[in-house]
């Protein structure tokens, strides 16, 4: 039987299927980070074509912690309209909605991609003074009111999800954003409690990871997401991210969805079809944790054979939705599994 079009439970909420949609910024909110017309069809559109749950994309919880200035926001009331709006269609397509919050750190502030991709001057925050790559800025150290400061803003993020009708709340701790440049030796030198030794660098994450996790109702499972290596000598890597996930764990982190990379530039990934599975397959085998793979994953037969092996729980499909918002009806045909196609699109499946 194919255990890809099986329900997934954490906690009270029952997924339909295996399959979710990888976040993905859509760099396409208002300059206040508002919901558009634009992630009113294209996340469900994603839901229509069967995934059981949407991951919508990298959510700033305070503004200078976009990526962009048209990355979508949660650090006000003015954005709870809209992502109201946008859960509820998602809902309605019928998949859970879920959002990613995050803090861009040392990375926030460059122009969206197809407009070059370029910092754009904005000063920004990291755990120490040492900038992502040439032409960014030198970001502020946060100081222990500035890391108040952005928890308070991750846990007000979750209380506003949880209003805006989100039923999964994913941190991102992954990629070199704030979070995630915390874990790295690469990007944190600092000599405080939250510096030098792994321990202290995980301090601030599991703070955050902790708060929030008190701020959600106990039915509804937390996510976090971490790149489980640099892919840079010196870097974060996975024995670093298996006692990361133990802590995580412990804290009741529901599920650890794995990607890798994004710390520093100029790394060698070796991306290849399943590559960050092993991460999954890792974390889930020795921490007993249940995991998300993640990264060219774009087969049906691929994304069963991962289950299968028990190297994760949950498959995270990025551009391979992109190209093709059906792929899990599709997927489903495909396996001889049983899943619901909306009947305006019976004839079709
Ligand atoms: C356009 C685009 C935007 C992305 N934005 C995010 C994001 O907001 N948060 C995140 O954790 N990963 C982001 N990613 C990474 C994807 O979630 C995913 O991990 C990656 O694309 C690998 O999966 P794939 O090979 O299925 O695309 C983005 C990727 C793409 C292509």
């Amino acid at each position: 039987m194919a255990l890809l079009f099986t329900p997934l439970v954490l906690r009270d909420l029952r997924l339909k299927n295996r399959l979710a949609m990888s976040p993905m910024c859509q760099y396409s909110a208002t300059e206040g980070g508002e919901v558009t017309d634009w992630h009113l069809l294209h996340y469900p559109t994603r839901a229509l074509g069967g995934v059981g749950l949407v991951l919508v994309e990298a959510t700033a919880v305070l503004p200078e912690g976009r990526i962009s200035p048209f990355d979508l926001g949660i650090w006000s009331e003015d954005h709870l309209p809209g992502l109201k709006e946008l859960a509820r269609r998602i809902w309605e397509a019928g998949a859970v909605p879920g959002i990613q919050l995050a803090h861009a750190g040392r990375k926030a502030g460059t122009a969206r991609p197809w407009e070059g991709g370029k910092p754009l001057g904005w000063k920004g925050v990291g755990p120490s003074p040492i900038p992502f790559a040439e032409g960014y800025p030198v970001p502020e150290p946060l100081d222990e009111a500035g890391m108040a400061r952005v928890l308070e803003a991750f846990v007000e993020g979750a209380k506003r999800a949880l209003r805006a009708g989100f039923l999964v709340v994913e941190l991102h701790m992954a990629h070199g954003y704030l979070l995630s440049s915390f874990l790295s030796p690469l990007s944190n030198r600092r000599e405080d409690a939250y510096g030098g030794s792994r321990e202290n660098r995980m301090r601030f994450p599991l703070e955050v990871a902790r708060a929030v996790r008190e701020a959600l109702p106990p039915g509804l499972p937390l996510f976090v997401r971490v790149s489980a290596t640099d892919w840079a000598e010196g870097g974060w890597g996975l024995e670093d991210t298996l006692a990361f996930a133990e802590r995580l764990k412990a804290l009741g982190v529901d599920l650890l969805d794995l990607s890798s990379g994004g710390v520093v530039p100029g790394v060698k990934v070796p991306a290849a079809p399943g590559f960050q599975v092993p991460f999954a397959d890792a974390v889930r085998k020795r921490v007993g944790m249940p995991t998300g793979a993640v990264g060219l994953l774009t087969t049906p037969e691929q994304a069963e054979t991962i289950l299968q092996a028990g190297s994760a729980d949950l498959v995270l499909l990025g551009r391979v939705l992109l190209r093709d918002p059906y792929f899990p009806l599709k997927a489903a045909k495909a396996l001889g599994a049983e899943a619901p196609v909306p009947p305006q699109y019976q004839r079709a499946f």
